[in-house]
């Protein structure tokens, strides 16, 4: 939260800075040629946008014809508990990115996008390992056996599981700082409690118990 105040007014400045950069001729950004959002970050901290923030982003690109491009590489073919993460906020993007769980474990990654912003020429879009056929079809017997066997209220229940667990671990130990996430993606904070607060008021994090985590996991496992 880098202003400092809370969640909901966090989100709310945030799409009021971005609607100012993007109408603002002195805000040093040109108009972009697209806006490109993880619903959900992964490798940025596990951070779920805010429903309203994603609401507003899409009211604002819709109304300056500014595509929008929702990465779902990590967060869609239910990871979320929706087919794709925007659905959590009803809107609909105009270019979607999918990758990883799309290909059912094979490699296949896939554009989705708004037949007017199709601007190829035939055979433009080539390449040696395009069009994985074997990825394709892990990935179509993935989609059929998600629809088939419900596994959207699956990744609901477990989530609901899942949080239920670390919420009552985190009320125990003050090792654990956020929890956060949506679905099945989910981040946990492991911090020190008798570290120095940051200027947020945020402990720092124990990098060095990680790779006790893992070991244990790995145990477990
Ligand atoms: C959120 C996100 N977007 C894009 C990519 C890139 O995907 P790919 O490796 O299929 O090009 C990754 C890869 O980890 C990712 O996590």
């Amino acid at each position: 939260m880098p202003f400092g105040v809370g969640e909901g007014k966090t989100a709310q400045i945030s799409a009021q800075y971005i609607e100012n950069v993007l109408d603002d001729c002195e805000s040093g950004i040109a108009s972009p040629c697209g806006m490109i959002v993880e619903t959900v970050q992964g490798e940025g901290g596990s951070i779920p946008a805010d429903i309203e923030w994603l609401k507003e982003i899409r009211r604002m690109t819709a109304e300056r014809g500014i595509p929008l491009i929702i990465d779902e590489v990590q967060t869609g073919i239910g990871r979320t508990g929706e087919m794709f993460s925007f659905e959590h906020a009803g809107i609909i993007p105009d270019v979607i990115i999918s990758s990883k769980a799309i290909g059912g474990s094979l490699p296949m990654s896939v554009v989705i996008y708004k037949e007017e912003l199709d601007q190829w020429n035939p055979g433009a879009h080539i390449g040696t390992f395009r069009g994985n056929q074997l990825g394709m079809a892990t990935g179509l017997a993935t989609l059929r056996y998600i629809k088939e066997n419900q596994v959207m209220d699956n990744v609901k229940a477990r989530s609901e599981q899942f949080f239920a667990g670390l919420n009552t671990l985190q009320e125990k130990y003050e090792e654990i700082g956020d929890v956060r996430g949506r679905g099945l993606m989910i981040g946990v904070e492991v911090v020190h409690p008798q570290g120095n607060k940051d200027r947020l008021g945020h402990y720092p994090p124990a990098e060095s118990w990680l790779p006790l985590f893992r070991k244990d996991a790995l145990r477990m496992a």
